[in-house]
């Protein structure tokens, strides 16, 4: 058996990070209101075994922090980071025979296992979204969202397959929204689909293990297949069957697949939704997602994830993608040193980047750099720094910023770039300005005309020696 959200639930009870709730409880707010005040409070994850109205249980905060998220994860978050580390020191220090066969081995699950039958077909046709336990989360909501849908489609023109995650408001039993943003990978799809005159098949799996889930939300490069990725990510290639109305095959240990169609010349109205920005995001159109067969497994478990403002289980799952993925833009830009992704900044809109410089105008170039790589292209203010400022403490950015920038030279406004669809303030919807600060330390030939002063400093072991201990400041 691959792994599955049962497996994490056992994870979560073993460790005592399972609140198992047998209070009744409504899928209209009640559960968003709760799962939100656990959220804020960092405190576990919620299962509620009685629903009103509804025969399955709702789950809910399950990456709710980041100590969690590992645990489900079973796998530190810089373990994974090594891992991409290690593959591409290997590539660039040209691998030997042992260095090639352990960067085989750590990708030797990158890939799916094909299997006749799995649990999620053990029931068929039998339910519609109506006898799904799907929440209201917030109370202007346009109705009720399915929040944490890994959406599967394939490339029309390749056959290349994708998972992205993007919320479905449910509109009757057998029809919903489809919310993938513009530049998102399904929405590619479905505008290829269009050029060749046909509806695109979509099939949606719910309730999947954690590294099906994170691999639908990470901003891995399009043509890379996530549920290949998910297979190294748990390190056990995930077990997939054929869908039955679609040609597609999904993660057969789902809770449960909704086989279905997108019609490239159908919108509808969807919203409003309360979003990650902390504000509804406001009716908008969206294409429409018709439900051909629903199958699931005995007894499912409906996962939600509420999104909503900075305290939300977006903190973990956007930390641990800055973690994971900074090789990777360390590899493409080597001169970066960290990153950081404040959550206040909705991990989309504000980016603090530490570099080795070491030519004149390299702090614009990485901070064009930034704004050029996959979904960090949805970024509004990029404030690149020296190696010497820690980027995960916002004081020394700031410091930084006031210390080491002249407004009229260190920034750079571009306009009219991409912007993230929820972006209520952006210029033009899907379109707006960026901003880099150059908070480098700049030298002669970037402006600066006197010496560049010293920073103040003082190495109180070297001073204070032994008297040091006496004061309890260090041992
Ligand atoms: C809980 C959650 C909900 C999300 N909802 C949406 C959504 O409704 N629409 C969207 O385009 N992206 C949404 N995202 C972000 C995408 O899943 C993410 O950008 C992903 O990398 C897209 O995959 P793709 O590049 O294969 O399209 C959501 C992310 C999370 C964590």
């Amino acid at each position: 058996m691959t792994p599955d959200l049962r497996e994490s639930i056992s994870v979560l009870r073993k460790n005592n990070d399972l609140r198992e709730i047998e209070e009744e409880f409504s899928v209209d707010l009640e559960i968003s209101a709760l799962a939100n005040h656990y959220q804020r409070k960092e405190g576990p994850a919620l299962l509620f075994n009685r629903v009103s109205g509804f025969t399955n249980p709702v789950i809910t905060n399950v990456f709710g922090t980041m100590k969690r998220f590992e645990s489900v994860m079973e796998r530190r978050t810089e373990d994974f980071a090594g891992d991409f580390q290690g593959i591409f020191d290997s590539l660039l220090s040209k691998p030997g025979l042992l260095d090639g066969l352990k960067l085989f081995s750590k990708l030797k699950n990158f890939s799916v296992n094909q299997v006749g039958n799995g649990p999620v077909k053990d029931y068929k046709g039998d339910i519609t979204l109506d006898d799904i336990p799907i929440l209201k989360h917030w109370p202007e909501d346009g109705g009720r969202f399915i929040t944490a849908p890994v959406v599967i489609t394939r490339d029309p023109e390749t056959g290349v397959y994708n998972a992205g995650m993007y919320r479905m408001q449910v509109f009757d039993g057998e029809t919903t929204g489809m919310h993938w943003q513009t530049q998102k990978t399904g929405a590619m799809h479905l505008k290829k689909a269009k050029k060749l005159g046909k509806k695109l098949e979509v099939a949606v799996a719910i309730g999947v293990s954690p590294s099906i889930l994170f691999s639908a939300v990470s901003p891995l490069p399009e043509g890379i297949d996530e549920m290949a990725f998910a297979g190294y990510l748990s390190n056990e290639k995930h077990n997939v069957v054929q869908g039955e109305t679609v040609s597609l095959r999904y993660p057969a240990t789902s809770e449960i697949i909704l086989e279905g169609f997108v019609d490239p010349d159908e919108t509808r109205e969807e919203g409003p939704f309360g979003d990650h920005t902390g504000y509804y995001t406001p009716v908008d159109l969206y294409p429409v997602f018709h439900i051909t067969k629903i199958f699931h497994r005995k007894d499912f478990i409906y996962h939600s994830i509420l999104v909503g403002k900075i305290w939300s289980e977006d903190v973990p799952i956007g930390r641990a993608i800055e973690r994971i993925f900074l090789p990777a833009i360390k590899f493409q830009v080597p001169e970066i040193n960290d990153i950081f992704l404040p959550e206040e900044g909705l991990f989309n809109d504000v980016v603090f980047v530490s570099i080795k410089k070491r030519y004149p105008g390299q702090g614009r170039k990485v901070g064009m750099s930034i704004l050029s790589s996959g979904q960090m292209m949805f970024t509004k203010y990029v404030v690149v720094v020296d190696e010497d400022i820690n980027v995960q403490d916002r004081k020394e950015v700031l410091w930084a910023v006031a210390t080491r920038t002249d407004p009229s030279r260190d920034i750079e406004i571009i306009r009219m770039a991409p912007s993230d669809s929820l972006d209520h303030s952006s210029i033009f919807p899907d379109v707006g300005g960026k901003m880099i600060i150059d908070a480098t330390i700049k030298g002669r030939s970037e402006g600066i005309q006197k010496p560049w002063p010293e920073k103040i400093e003082i190495d109180e072991e070297v001073i204070l020696k032994d008297k040091l201990k006496r004061y309890g400041i260090r041992p």
